[in-house]
């Protein structure tokens, strides 16, 4: 058998993701998960219910249209009018794809040539990298750095070149939790306004903010002809396993996007479609419920981490508390986390798994706290265990 590698070079060192490895060793020690972001509890009874109705009626149960089922893409439309004051046409402006994750993948196959640049700010949801290597594009990461995770906007500038062809933008960021302001996010648009550049904003938290507001890119001077906006129903709506997701921006960018997730999945998710119409329309009170509830409990897990010895740099927004470990006299995060469920009977990431460059990130860890409160509790009263008895089986 030919001496090649059998995985193309592009993915080479992707191995598996780091979610799959914790979720699975919090599976095989009986772990709470705190790793992968994902509720344990299901979403909404009457979105749920759309669904089983949609199945039943039949309706999405055969391919859907391509670009997604008019419904969906009015109810996205009316949503970033209702939210942002932006408006989209439903037919040419909105694309629904296989969750953000396709519509990242997708769009990214579909604007970059081979050895373009892409500015996307690190630690980056891994999946960027992954899909900037298939497009055999490559990353620039502008870090992020504790305490305060703040862009630095003139390293931004600085790492803008003639090959610059795109800046990938997170915000609410995951995993720092970090909320572009107004002002930052006016000088990445005048940037990109300057130099030509394309711009993909990643806002699957855009409803998950607790400081400050969401304001997306798009909504700036000159952003609507450059930006694709990528969200999802998953993280909104707790319904991280339907996998409906969602692009607008121009005709043209949507177009371009379309042509590559046609040859993706080609549609998905029919009768989900439907249901995440509905959710989509939700009133207001869900929305401000939701955040809520989420918001408490990142200050209930914030709080616990802290007295269990972690610095907490808490977090603006996202599912997510990103922590360092110093403190407890630690240093290497990936160590620290592939030992956590046999110390304490806790899961939680690595965020070096996030950064190119590991150093910046080698001793933090994060944490998800989109867990029911009692949850939480007992993780937290685990997480204190490592204390008095570090090292030893505090459980
Ligand atoms: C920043 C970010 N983008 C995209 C996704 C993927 O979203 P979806 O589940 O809709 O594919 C996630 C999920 O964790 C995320 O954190």
């Amino acid at each position: 058998m030919s001496t090649r590698p059998l995985l193309n070079r592009r993915l080479e060192g992707m191995g598996t993701t780091i979610f799959a490895e914790m979720s699975a060793l919090a599976t095989a020690t009986g772990s709470i998960n705190l790793g992968q972001g994902f509720p344990d509890t299901d979403g909404p009874e009457e979105v749920r219910e759309a669904a089983v109705r949609a199945l039943r009626e039949g309706l999405g149960n055969q391919y859907p249209p391509g670009p997604g089922v008019p419904e969906l893409r009015a109810a996205i439309a009316e949503h970033q009018q209702r939210f942002y004051g932006l408006s989209y046409d439903p037919d040419t402006e909105v694309l629904v794809t296989a969750g953000a994750t396709e519509a990242i993948a997708a769009a990214l196959l579909a604007l970059l040539e081979p050895g373009d640049e892409v500015i996307a700010f690190e630690p980056f949801y891994d999946s960027y990298a992954a899909c900037i290597a298939m497009a055999g594009a490559v990353r620039v990461p502008l870090t992020l750095r504790a305490p305060a995770f703040r862009p630095d906007l003139d390293e931004l500038r600085s790492l803008i070149t003639p090959r610059t062809r795109l800046l990938l933008v997170n915000t609410p960021h995951n995993p720092t939790g970090t909320v572009l302001t107004p002002e930052e996010l006016a000088a990445v648009a005048e940037l990109a306004v300057e130099h030509d550049l394309l711009v993909i904003t990643d806002e699957v938290y855009e409803h998950l903010v607790f400081t400050g507001a969401h304001h997306p890119l798009a909504a700036l001077p000159g952003m609507r002809e450059r930006t694709v906006a990528i969200s999802s129903a998953g993280k909104t709506f707790s319904f991280t396993g339907w996998k409906v997701g969602w692009v607008t921006g121009t005709p043209a960018l949507v177009a371009a996007v379309r042509t590559a997730k046609q040859y993706l999945t080609y549609v998905s998710a029919g009768p989900f479609q439907y249901a995440v119409a509905e959710a989509l329309r939700l009133p207001d009170s869900y929305y401000a419920d939701f955040r809520a509830d989420l918001h408490r409990k990142r200050d209930l897990l914030a709080a616990g981490l802290a007295t269990a010895g972690f610095r907490v740099f808490e977090p603006q927004g996202t599912y997510f508390i990103t922590t360092d470990i110093t403190p407890l006299g630690e240093k290497d995060g990936t160590a620290f986390c592939r030992a956590l469920p046999e110390r304490c009977g806790v899961v939680a990431i690595p965020n070096a798994v996030f950064y190119d460059d590991t150093e910046a990130g080698l001793s933090q860890v994060r944490f998800a706290f989109c867990k029911r409160t009692e949850v939480l509790e007992e993780a937290v009263e685990r997480l204190h265990g490592l204390h008095g008895l570090r090292g030893l089986h505090a459980r």
